[in-house]
């Protein structure tokens, strides 16, 4: 067996700030990886490692503000960071402070190391100064001659310090980069790393007198100074393992990978392989930088209340979800837009839907017909191959963070599963029938696969799956490669279903408190010619030819006579009308383009058809969930489709 290590880091965030989306994604991402790492070594082979970043400027401001001792104010704020990971389910192996023991003398061993080798002197620099960014900025990098990213007039400071001199290692950078093409990914980081390089680099200010700033690690070799925050900060990712001795250090380090976004590239990708080679230390293997979530289409701001609080989302829709849905929605390496709506769509459709439905129907069905007993092994399994192909494509994408093509490649085997029951119809065939054990119980050992799959991405559902389906073996026992293979695992004993809860709960009302994000949730068309499909959709055909559908296809398609309860205009619309409907006990809100045939008085007490699984999508701020179905003739007349009979709500339309 190979010695194999894979050892994560995120970025320690600043204590001037509480948790907010930005900080939660990049440790759900890393805590994601981690999970994926843990099934594929096994979990003693894996180290992840978050934490706080303490010291400078920021920190001794905010804590004067709110009247506490920097130590304090860090001790306080750290906390509120553990208890929301604690929280929202991350495990990480090791949470660093950059105000602990062990790490300030691991900044002051490696400062000193830098400094007999030459590479650190004292000089005198005067520059532009932003205090925000506690750093010298050139003349160049200023945009109109204020700091690009506080918007602030930078303060003229010239003052003896002590540089590390970065500009003599700069073409073994620049070789070192060429020479491994993956050493920051995606390419677009690198490209941008590599042509900032371009420019001669200048060497780095990495102390700050005393006079100015108490609140850091002092200098060894002269203790008029305090270290710069970013030098300070950095030494993190090898202080925490316990360098230069420590037994994690030597084992892990060799396979060092860190996650950022693109906020902090440059001293990543510059300054810390320059620090690491200037010590003789090896160089970390990966920096994977992310985007930016934005709240439409601005940077998050605490001054205009669009600061997302992962807490608030978890605890609204449960942590699985939130999860779920900034793993889905960010294409790794891109920028994406946070939206309440497009998470409760992609809840619905993908967790509630696709997958909630699958498990309870499997589960229900074998504890109906088998009294809940898994018991034989059947010869075939029709779901071999699409596990196998779901597996292959979880690996290659989750390997490089691109998390959401894994999770659509788990979808897929969803989708196949779902398929495969409708192909085979277990619920009309006879249960002590051998392809109809056979059929159950291989849905019933893909969802098995789908849970394990799926456990570094949800991993409390996953969890819930499992212990549903009965499967005992914990899951930290379990071979990522054995899902490869097409035998069974049923182990000793035979597996007992357990009682089934729903996975996901739909979220029936959309009280959105954001603009919709454009992704996820699709808009209904506004006129009225239902049932046919959008361009987008795949409707686009030669002209006058009629797209063809399986009946599996029209199956999903989930159409129910629903009741009109109450119908009222909606303000400044000249078709939109707002129902409220009935399906049997569930009241609905649903939005139809049907005014003028239809004016709202004409609406209480019908019955119409609707089509009932269709993402949620808002029209005229009002969350519409379902359409309606009309018929329209050529000369543009539109008339309801009502059942020939009454019938009850909620019937299903086949
Ligand atoms: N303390 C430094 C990092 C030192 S690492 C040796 C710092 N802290 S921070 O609190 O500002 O955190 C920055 C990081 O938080 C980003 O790199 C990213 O991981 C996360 N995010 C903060 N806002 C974000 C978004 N709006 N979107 C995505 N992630 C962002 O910089």
């Amino acid at each position: 067996m190979s010695n194999e290590t894979f050892y994560l880091t995120t970025p320690i965030y600043y204590v001037n700030a509480t948790p907010h989306l930005g900080h939660a994604y990049t440790t759900i991402l890393a805590d994601t990886m981690a999970r994926f790492q843990k099934l594929r070594l096994g979990p003693e082979r894996v180290y992840f490692l978050t934490g706080t970043d303490e010291h400078g400027d920021k920190i001794a401001q905010a804590a004067t503000q709110t009247g506490e001792s920097p130590q304090a104010y860090a001790d306080r704020i750290s906390g509120i960071f553990q208890e929301t990971w604690r929280r929202l389910g991350l495990a990480p192996n090791q949470f660093i402070r950059t105000t602990s023991e062990p790490h300030k003398r691991a900044v002051q061993r490696l400062l000193q190391q830098i400094y007999d080798s030459g590479d650190i002197y004292f000089g005198e620099y005067g520059g532009q100064y932003c205090f925000g960014c506690e750093r010298f900025y050139t003349e160049k990098e200023l945009q109109d001659g204020r700091c690009p990213d506080h918007q602030t007039t930078p303060t003229f400071i010239k003052e003896q310090n002590y540089f590390f001199r970065m500009g003599k290692y700069q073409d073994w950078l620049i070789d070192h980069i060429r020479h491994h093409p993956d050493f920051i990914r995606p390419e677009r980081f690198r490209n941008e790393v590599l042509s900032f390089l371009k420019d001669p680099l200048e060497d780095l200010c990495i102390s700050r007198p005393r006079t100015r700033l108490e609140w850091g690690i002092p200098l060894p070799f002269d203790a008029q100074y305090v270290t710069y925050v970013w030098f300070d900060a950095l030494v993190n990712y090898i202080s925490a393992p316990g360098w230069p001795d420590g037994e994690v250090f030597q084992r892990f380090w060799p396979s060092a990978q860190h996650l950022i976004a693109k906020d902090i590239l440059k001293p990543h990708a510059i300054y810390w392989p320059i620090m690491l080679k200037a010590a003789g230390l090896p160089l970390y293997r990966h920096l994977n930088v992310h985007g930016y979530w934005k709240i439409e289409e601005a940077k998050m701001s605490k001054s205009r209340g669009s600061v997302v609080r992962p807490l608030d989302l978890a605890d609204k829709y449960g942590v699985d979800a939130f999860r779920y849905f900034v793993l889905r929605e960010m294409t790794f390496g891109l920028d994406a837009s946070f939206s309440e709506e497009a998470l409760v769509a992609r809840l619905n459709a993908d967790l509630a839907n696709d997958l909630g439905n699958l498990y309870s129907r499997v589960l229900k069905l074998i504890q109906r017909y088998y009294d809940g007993r898994i018991s034989e092994l059947p010869g075939e399994r029709g779901l071999a191959d699409a596990t196998r192909v779901a597996v292959m494509g979880v690996t290659a994408a989750t390997e490089r963070f691109a998390f959401s093509e894994a999770l659509a490649a788990i979808w897929n085997l969803v989708s196949a599963t779902n398929k495969y029951l409708v192909t085979n119809e277990p619920w009309k065939a006879d249960p002590e029938d051998a392809q109809t054990k056979a059929v159950l119980f291989s849905a019933a050992e893909t969802l098995r696969a789908i849970a394990i799959l799926l456990w570094p991405f949800l991993p409390q559902t996953a969890e819930r799956m499992l212990q549903g389906l009965g499967v005992s073996e914990p899951l930290t026992s379990i071979h990522f490669d054995e899902l490869l293979s097409s035998s069974w695992h049923l182990g000793s004993q035979e597996r007992r279903v357990q009682e089934v809860e729903p996975l996901f709960p739909r979220i029936e009302v959309t009280v959105p408190r954001l603009k919709p994000a454009g992704t996820g949730a699709k808009p209904l068309p506004q006129k009225s010619p239902p049932l046919v499909p959008s361009p987008s959709e795949g409707g686009e055909l030669g002209e006058g030819c009629i797209e063809q559908i399986t009946i599996e296809e029209f199956r999903r398609i989930d159409l129910r006579v629903a009741e009109v309860i109450e119908a009222v205009a909606i303000p400044g619309s000249k078709k939109l009308v707002k129902l409220r409907v009935r399906l049997q006990d569930e009241e609905r809100i649903v939005v139809a383009g049907l005014k003028e045939p239809y004016p709202p008085e004409s609406w209480a007490g019908k019955r119409v058809i609707l089509v009932a699984n269709l993402r949620p999508t808002k029209l005229m701020g009002i969350a519409s969930q379902g359409m309606v179905l009309a018929a329209e003739d050529e000369s543009g007349r539109i008339v309801l489709l009502t059942p020939e009979q009454p019938i009850s709500s909620g019937s299903k339309v086949r």
